[in-house]
This record gives structure tokens, sequence and C-alpha cells, in this order.
């Protein structure tokens, strides 16, 4: 039910605090240990190399994750297009571990990739939202977002909550292996700053609908761009807008814009910057100034400790390593906004369905 809500997109943007605080609930003893099961960590322990294989916004969030495996617990990840990987699988390692990211846990593309899988041997986790789902059913181990039911045809929730459980079971596998780095990290109260952090965004909402009009309402095209986890965030930031505005969006990484995409660069383009990334920080501003350079409508979205007086959001803080976290709860706003400015359906995008069940 959307109660009070206008629409469910908006609704599941604002439950997202509640998704991390479940969460933390769901897998995080009052002593901080995890509640993840030893034989699926052995699992992981045993394979030398992480690839996660998903679609759309889910595939998203593995390339959040990948940064996760790699820079908390030096495991290698790949992630891959599932639709790209059942036709033109790359070269897998001697122990290859699976990981599936789907909200609805019933997309064609990935169940085809772990039918092949499941073929060949390989032990494989299902994270999804959706128990007693296809790809939960199919795969060696599972493990449950407890989003809720999310509604819109638009990812949201589901995103956020697929990075959470990234974490949090990268933190598991980095206590199972005993890597010594990981004590550093403190998944439960990351997930905490999260969850306050989404709150007070969801909280501006009136801020970011303002910008929407402002911005986005009679444009044709818009970019978004970053670098590194901000190439991450971006690429999910321009699907979403594109999906239920139907502005032809693309996001960037923003040092490839000089290459040949600036040309699209017109009096008044939107361009939205997201900087979260303390190394890259000062090259994607000198970008986003060339960009305004050339006659572009700039939008900052800036990590506190990264802002200047003039960034437009400032986001609250977190570790960097979870920054798509708090980054991307504008860039959904920004979406539902000018999709409802432009008068469409935000929760039924047009040629779009729920759960995609043909390859
Ligand atoms: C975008 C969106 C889609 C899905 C994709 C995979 O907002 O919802 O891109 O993320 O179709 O779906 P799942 O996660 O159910 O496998």
């Amino acid at each position: 039910q959307k109660g009070a809500y206008p629409f469910y997109m908006l609704k599941e943007i604002d439950e997202q605090p509640g998704v991390m605080r479940n969460l933390i609930k769901e897998y995080i003893a009052e002593d901080g240990s995890i509640k993840i099961d030893t034989d699926l960590l052995k699992a992981m322990a045993d394979s030398d190399r992480i690839y996660i294989v998903a679609a759309g916004t889910s595939y998203h969030a593995g390339l959040v994750g990948k940064e996760l495996f790699e820079k908390l617990i030096q495991v290698p990840t790949e992630v891959h297009v599932a639709s790209e990987f059942a036709y033109n699988p790359p070269l897998l390692s001697a122990k290859p571990f699976f990981i599936f990211l789907s909200q609805s846990g019933e997309t064609a593309d990935s169940r085809q990739v772990l039918t092949q899988v499941n073929q060949a041997g390989y032990p494989s986790l299902t994270i999804t939202n959706v128990m007693n789902s296809t790809l939960s059913r199919e795969a060696t181990y599972t493990l449950l977002l407890y989003a809720g039911p999310e509604i819109a045809v638009a990812s949201t929730k589901a995103y956020t909550g697929q990075i959470a459980l990234e974490a949090i079971l990268a933190k598991a596998l980095g206590v199972y292996k005993q890597i010594a780095t990981i004590k550093d990290f403190d998944v439960a109260a990351e997930l905490t700053k999260a969850a306050n952090g989404m709150q007070e965004l969801v909280d501006e909402k009136g801020k970011i609908e303002k910008i929407a009009a402002d911005m986005l309402k009679d444009t044709r095209n818009a970019f978004y761009i970053g670098r590194t986890m901000d190439y991450a965030i971006v690429q999910e930031a321009a699907l979403k807008l594109k999906e239920v505005s139907y502005i032809q969006t693309e996001g960037f990484a923003s040092g490839e814009l000089k290459h040949g995409t600036i040309a699209l660069i017109q009096e008044n383009t939107p361009v939205v910057a997201i900087i979260t990334d303390k190394k890259t920080a000062n090259h994607t501003r000198s970008n986003a100034q060339e960009v305004k350079a050339r006659g572009a409508n700039v939008l900052y979205i800036v990590s506190r400790d990264l802002a200047t007086p003039t960034d437009q959001i400032v986001l609250p803080e977190i570790t960097p390593l979870l920054s798509a976290l708090v980054a991307i709860v504008p860039t959904q706003l920004l979406a539902y906004y000018a999709s409802i400015q432009r008068g469409y359906d935000v929760d039924k995008p047009r040629n779009l369905a729920k759960s995609v069940t043909v390859e």
C-alpha cells in the first residue's frame, strides 16, 4: 500500500533508511558478529575470484560491490552484465565464485547464466529481495534483502539494500579470512550513518524538487559525470533519470568527456557532477568547469569533506567506500521529480516491466 504517498517510487525512496536498519537487524548481532552461514563464507574463501552477474540497476550495485570486495578484503572481483556473459563469458579463473544480484530473482538473463554456472558445477550466491524466487532456488546459497516489496518499476531501495548487504558480506568474509584491516571497517556503524544520512537527504525533498524544475523540466538530454566510485554511482543515477523522465541521459567517466562526448554540451545542457572520491575530486571539478565554460548548467553533489560553499547538494558523512548509499538519494529524487514535472506516471514508465523474464 502506498498510503499517503502519490507514487510507490517516492515511498520506496523514503524507505531506504529503514532498509539499512533492517539489514543491520537481520545480519549483525549485538556483539558485532555477522550472522551469515559459515558454509557460504568457506565456499567464498575457497575461491580465487568473485564474478558478480546482474542486469540494470543490480549491475550498478555490483560495480560498487567490486570496490568493496577488492578494497576491503583484497578479493579480485569482476562485474558482468548478465545478457553479455551468457553468450560471451570471460576466461574464468581456476576457482570462481558467482554472485547473482537480482531484486526480483527472476531476471531471465541472469537465470541463463546461473544455468550455465550450475552445469559447470561452480558455487553461487543469489542476493535477492524475493524469497524462493528462481535465482534463489537455483543458486547454492541465498541472502535476502528484507527490503519489503518494491513495486515501482524503477529500482531504488533494492539498489541501496544490495550495496549494504555486499558490505556486510565483505565484512563477514574479511573476518572469516582473518584479514587484519577488516577490524577498521565497522559495518554496523557505517550502515547506521548511511541510514541517518539518507534520512537527512529525503527530508530535504523540497530543495531537490526545485532543482529538478529549474534544470530538468524542459531539457532533451542530461549528463551525470564522476570518476572511480563516482563513475559507478553516475551510471545508476543516469539510468534512473532516463527510465522515468525519458530525458536522454548518459552517466560518464568525467575524464572521458574530452575524448568526444563534450561535443554534445550546449548552452544549458544539464550536467550533474558527483564528487565523493578525494583522489579525483579536483579532476572532476576541472571537468565540470570545462563543460560550464561551454554553457552547461552544472549541479554539484559533493561529500561534506570535499565540498565548497557553492556546491548545491552536500552529502552527509560516510566512509568513501559506501558513498553510493547517500549520493544516490538526491539522484533518485531528481529522477522522480523530473518525471512528475514532465507529466509522466513515474511508477510505470513506458516499455518497461518490473521483472524482465525474457532474454
Ligand atoms: C531499473 C531496474 C532494472 C532492473 C533490472 C534487473 O530501475 O529496475 O534495470 O534493475 O531489470 O532486475 P533484477 O534486479 O530484478 O534482476
